[in-house]
C-alpha cells in the first residue's frame, strides 16, 4: 500500500496517488490515507487497456477487499477478487460477475495520469467518508 507524494501537480480536491511506473500492467495496488492503515481506502489496477480505480468496499458486506497488502486480483490476474468471500468484479467496470453481491458494482473512482503521475480525481479523505 502507498500514500501519495506531496506534490505540487494536483488540485487540492485531488489526490496523487504514485507514479504510473509504480504499478506495472497486470497488477493492482491499495491506497490510504493513513499510512498506519491495514486496509486501503481505493485500489487500482492497470491492464492494456488502462488504469481503473475503485472504492476498497465490497457491495456484499461493505468490508475491505485485498487479500493481502496491494493484492486485489484472483490468481489469473483477469478480475478482481474480495479476499472475504471470493466475489468476481470485472476490471474495467467493476461489474460483479460471481459470488454473493452478483449483478452489483464496485463504487469507481476517477483516475488521470499527469506528467507520469497517477491522480484522483478526488480526495482520499472525501472517499472515506
Ligand atoms: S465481503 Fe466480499 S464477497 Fe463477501
Amino acid at each position: 500500500m502507498s500514500t501519495a507524494p506531496g506534490q505540487s501537480l494536483h488540485r487540492p480536491q485531488e489526490q496523487i496517488l504514485c507514479r504510473l511506473d509504480e504499478l506495472p500492467e497486470g497488477r493492482s495496488k491499495g491506497f490510504a490515507l493513513n499510512p498506519e492503515a491495514r486496509y486501503a481506502d481505493i485500489l487500482v489496477v492497470r491492464t492494456q487497456t488502462g488504469v481503473y480505480a475503485y472504492r476498497n468496499r465490497c457491495p456484499h458486506t461493505l468490508a475491505p477487499m485485498e487479500w493481502e497488502p496491494d493484492q486485489f486480483l484472483d490468481f489469473t490476474g483477469t478480475v478482481i477478487q474480495c479476499g472475504i468471500h471470493g466475489a468476481l468484479f470485472r476490471i474495467e467496470d467493476g461489474y460483479c460477475v460471481s459470488g454473493p453481491c452478483a449483478r452489483q458494482s464496485l463504487q469507481r473512482i476517477a483516475v488521470t495520469v499527469r506528467e507520469g503521475w497517477l491522480v484522483a480525481l478526488e480526495s482520499l479523505e472525501r472517499i472515506r467518508d
